[in-house]
């Protein structure tokens, strides 16, 4: 997700000056080298010159217990001791891999019946494209295989999964997306995309309207699913308008179009429940899980599938003879076992209740900066949230040269000892979700200066327009 770091800045090497193109001052500190991160404590980081940061991202968007959990650390190494590896094909398993399943199903905010795990978001979204063409051969649709993602969501970079991903920069010159059944649809980002005067409602039921008429036009036999983040993260923190589930759920039940539920950032407790879908009003008929799956201390992902859909993919996998799918890494023994203590350590340490409780004076200081003349939009949800910033907050503009006035106030920041991250011209913050009250001050208290300098410099280099 190279959004924030300049050109080629996450291939690494320390000779990077020799290896970057020249590029703009919004990412100058990047030209001595790449930030080496030594260390973390808590919510803290600190770099290989012993400066400490407040890791306002948990990463990305993943430690949510924070850095040096003796509990995630210990559960690591019990595992590696008693079995560091071992995989889940021909019918074999282990007990954190059963145990996690087990509680997956559990916390689910839909019913789920069989658990699939790989390593990384992007492979659980690929999983995802594959159990559903399958799933829809399984039942005799065989030509029910478009999949409707949305412009601004972000599912992976793989081939498949970076093609549903809607933005820009994860296509060009990739030649992606890689295929026809690949289909975008509207962005829900009401400050931006609303007509004026349109209520959040009015957007909701005009953006379900669309789908539905797309999804008319382009043959409901032929549509598949819908995959969406309960919450945009990787898209700049975009909190879909209020009635927007409520408005797209029946027309996805309507034409029979499975609704994947992408909670790599929203599950596990960031928007203030368990998942996202439910503080948006979901209905899934599959998840896909990762990052605060394991407190991101080992890599992990996995992907939960309904009932109805679990038995048809056994019963077609019988006919076959086997499923034909899984990964060598796909639910290794370390992830599982720590993913198991991640989410006691949830339930024990009631993080969800931790996160509701924090989340009023979070929104409040991250909307405290929106009369600042350089911020359009102030949202977010939860743990989460961003600045969008804009030359004109009255008319939303963009700024002339995208993607630069952003990456200048998270150099702003860092300066600052904060790590948040540019998205574009948003800046997101998604701290992990241990955070406490003191910190979260903390985390804003150089906001207020990092966006006049960022003003100010934007004024001398004209691009306040
Ligand atoms: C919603 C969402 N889905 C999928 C992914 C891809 O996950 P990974 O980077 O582990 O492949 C991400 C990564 O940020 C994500 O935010």
């Amino acid at each position: 997700m190279a959004m924030d770091g300049g050109p080629l800045s996450n291939m690494q090497t320390r000779d990077v000056e020799a290896l970057l193109h020249p590029y703009t001052n919004a990412v100058a500190h990047r030209r001595v080298g790449p930030h080496v991160i030594e260390r973390g404590e808590g919510v803290h980081v600190y770099d290989e010159h012993g400066n400490r940061f407040i890791e306002g991202m948990a990463g990305l968007w993943c430690a949510g217990l924070g850095f040096g959990d003796a509990e995630l650390i210990e559960a690591a190494r019990e595992q590696l001791g008693r079995l560091p590896y071992y995989h889940l094909f021909g019918g074999r398993s282990f007990e954190p891999a059963v145990e996690l399943a087990e509680k997956l199903k559990d916390l689910a905010p839909a019913p789920m019946s069989k658990v699939f795990y790989q390593s990384s978001g992007s492979e659980a979204n690929e999983s995802q494209i594959k159990m559903a063409w399958y799933y829809n051969n399984a039942r005799g649709k065989t030509v029910k295989k478009k999949i409707v993602s949305r412009q601004k969501g972000y599912h992976g970079v793989s081939i498949f999964s970076a093609s549903l991903t809607g933005l820009p920069y994860n296509h060009k010159d990739f030649d992606l997306p890689v295929s026809d059944r690949v289909k975008h649809v509207g962005c829900p980002h009401h400050w931006r995309f609303a007509e004026p005067g349109e209520s959040e409602r009015d957007f909701a039921a005009r953006l379900a309207a669309e789908l539905d008429a797309f999804i008319e036009a382009e043959g409901p036999d032929t549509v598949a699913a819908f995959i969406a983040e309960p919450v945009m993260g990787a898209g700049g923190v975009i909190v879909p308008p209020e009635g927007y589930f409520e408005a797209v759920m029946p027309v996805l039940e309507k034409h029979d179009v499975l609704m994947i539920d992408d909670e790599v950032i929203c599950g596990f407790g960031r928007t203030g429940n368990w998942f996202g879908a439910t503080t948006l009003g979901m209905r899934p008929t599959s998840i896909s899980v990762a990052k605060q799956l394991t407190g991101a201390y080992v890599p992990l992902s996995a992907v939960m599938i309904n009932g109805e859909m679990a038995e048809a993919i056994e019963a077609n996998s019988g006919k076959i003879g086997v499923f034909g799918h899984g990964f060598t890494y796909g639910g290794h023994p370390l992830g599982c076992a720590v993913a198991v203590k991640t989410l006691e350590i949830y339930e024990r340490r009631d993080i969800v209740g931790q996160v509701r409780a924090k989340t009023p004076l979070f929104q409040e200081l991250l909307r405290s900066f929106a009369d600042h003349p350089l911020v359009g939009e102030a949202r977010g949800i939860g743990l989460m949230g961003a600045l969008e910033l804009s030359p004109d907050k009255k008319t939303a503009a963009a700024f002339a040269e995208p993607g630069k006035v952003g990456p200048k106030l998270a150099q702003e920041l860092l300066a600052r000892g904060v790590i948040l991250r540019a998205i574009g011209d948003s800046v997101a913050a998604c701290p992990p979700m241990i955070i406490t009250e003191d910190e979260i001050r903390e985390m804003f208290a150089p906001m207020e200066e990092a966006l006049d300098a960022t003003l100010a410099w934007a004024k001398a280099e004209g691009r306040m327009g």
